[in-house]
C-alpha cells in the first residue's frame, strides 16, 4: 500500500464565475478521517453539466469549493469502527469534492459501492461514468414518468451524457418512440444510433418549426413526456407540444433556470409538471441498491453503451468545462485522477 500524503491536487475555486475562476493546486490537505469514515484514492472522477450551476451561482456553493458528485476509486483508509470496507477495496460512489486526489465519505454512506479487490481500471472507468447520470436517466424513466412501448417522448440535449443514455432506454429498452432535439446533424446523428426515431436540429428549426414538427410527428396530439435538461429556452415549448394528461419532466438549467409560473397554467391540458433530482430517487438504501444493480445488468448484457467523448487529465478541468458548456461534447466526460 502507497502512504496517503499530506497534500493532494485539486480543482477548487474561491468565488462564482466562469471557468476562469476555476484553480488547480497541489497544495490542498488531504481530509483527515474520523473512526467512522474511509478516504478513497480516486481513480475516475465523473463531470456533469450540474459544477456549471455551482461555478456560475445558480446553485450556492461554499468556498473554497472542491466540484465533483461522483467517482470510483480505491480504499486506502478506514477508520477504527469501519467494519464494511477495507484497504484495498475499489469502490464508485455518489459524493461530493471529488476532483480530487482523495476523498473522505462516511462508512456508512448510502450512495457508495463495494467492488470488492478485483475490479480493473478499465471497469472502474466505466463505473465513474455510468453512476450518475445512468442512475438519473433510469429513474426519471420509472419514476418521474413510467415510459411505456409505443409512447412518443421528447428528449432534448439528446446527444449529451443524460441524452445518449435517455435515447437509448427509452427508444431500446421501452421501445417507444424518441422525438431527439440537438444542436448538430453529428448530434443527432449519434442520438439515431443509440435509439432516437425523430430528430430535430434546434440550430436550423426555430422555437416555433420544433412545435410544429413535434406535433406533426405526433398526429397533433404531442408527446406523452418530456425530458427536458435545458430549462428556460425550452419550457414554453414543452408546454406547447405535451399531449392532454401529458408529463412535463424539467431536469435541468443549461440554457438557466425556468421562471415560476401560475400553477393554472397547467390545466388546460391536465399536465403534470415534475422537477426532479436524482438523489429524491435513491436516497434509500434499497432504492439505491435496485437501480444500481438495474443500470449495471444493462450494461453488463449491452443493452446500454456509456459512450465516453473524453478521458481529460484532473489539471484540465477548464478545458473540459468549456467544451461541455460550449456545447462541443457527446455523451460522458471523464477526469483521470494522477
Ligand atoms: N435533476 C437531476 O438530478 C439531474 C441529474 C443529472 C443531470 N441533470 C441535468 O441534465 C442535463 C444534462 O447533463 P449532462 O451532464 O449530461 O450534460 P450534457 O447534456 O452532456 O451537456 C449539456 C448539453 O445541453 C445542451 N444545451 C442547450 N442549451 C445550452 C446552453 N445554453 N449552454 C450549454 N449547453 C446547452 C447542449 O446540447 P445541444 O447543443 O445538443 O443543445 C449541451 O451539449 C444538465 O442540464 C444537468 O444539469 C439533472
Amino acid at each position: 500500500m502507497s502512504t496517503i500524503p499530506e497534500n493532494q491536487a485539486v480543482i477548487f475555486y474561491d468565488q462564482n464565475g466562469g471557468p476562469e475562476v476555476l484553480k488547480y493546486s497541489t497544495e490542498f490537505p488531504v481530509p483527515k478521517i474520523s473512526e467512522t469514515e474511509i478516504l478513497v484514492k480516486n481513480i475516475f472522477t465523473g463531470i456533469n453539466f450540474i459544477e456549471v450551476y455551482f461555478r456560475n451561482g445558480i446553485y450556492p456553493a461554499k468556498f473554497p469549493y472542491i466540484p465533483g458528485r461522483e467517482a470510483s476509486g480505491e480504499v486506502v483508509a478506514v477508520g477504527s469502527s469501519v467494519t464494511n470496507f477495507k484497504i484495498g477495496d475499489k469502490i464508485a460512489y455518489l459524493g461530493n469534492e471529488n476532483f480530487a486526489q482523495y476523498t473522505k465519505l462516511p462508512s456508512n454512506k448510502v450512495s457508495i459501492l463495494n467492488l470488492g479487490e478485483n475490479v480493473t481500471n478499465e471497469q472502474l472507468k466505466i463505473y465513474a461514468a455510468a453512476l450518475l447520470q445512468g442512475l438519473t436517466a433510469l429513474t426519471f424513466i420509472n419514476e418521474a414518468y413510467k415510459v411505456k412501448e409505443g409512447d412518443y417522448i421528447l428528449v432534448t440535449a439528446a446527444a449529451g451524457g443524460v441524452g445518449l443514455i435517455l435515447d437509448q432506454l427509452i427508444g431500446k429498452v421501452k421501445k417507444a418512440h424518441v422525438i431527439a432535439v440537438a444542436s448538430s446533424e453529428e448530434k443527432l446523428a449519434k442520438a439515431k444510433a443509440n435509439g432516437a426515431e425523430f430528430l430535430l436540429n434546434s440550430s436550423e428549426l426555430s422555437v416555433e418549426d420544433l412545435e410544429k414538427k413535434i406535433l406533426e410527428i405526433t398526429n397533433g396530439k404531442g408527446v406523452n413526456a418530456v425530458f427536458d435538461s435545458i430549462g428556460k429556452d425550452t419550457f414554453e415549448l414543452d408546454l406547447k407540444v405535451i399531449k392532454r394528461k401529458g408529463t412535463i419532466i424539467s431536469y435541468g438549467n443549461a440554457s438557466g433556470a425556468v421562471p415560476p409560473l401560475p400553477i393554472n397554467r397547467l390545466s388546460p391540458k391536465n399536465i403534470t409538471l415534475l422537477r426532479p433530482q436524482l438523489f429524491g430517487y435513491v436516497s434509500e438504501p434499497e432504492e439505491f441498491k435496485h437501480y444500481t444493480s438495474e443500470l449495471f445488468k444493462l450494461i453488463d448484457s449491452k443493452q446500454l453503451n456509456i459512450d465516453i467523448h473524453k478521458v481529460y487529465e484532473l489539471k484540465d478541468y477548464p478545458t473540459a468545462t468549456r467544451d461541455l458548456e460550449g456545447r462541443k461534447t457527446t455523451g460522458k466526460l471523464l477526469l483521470a485522477i494522477p
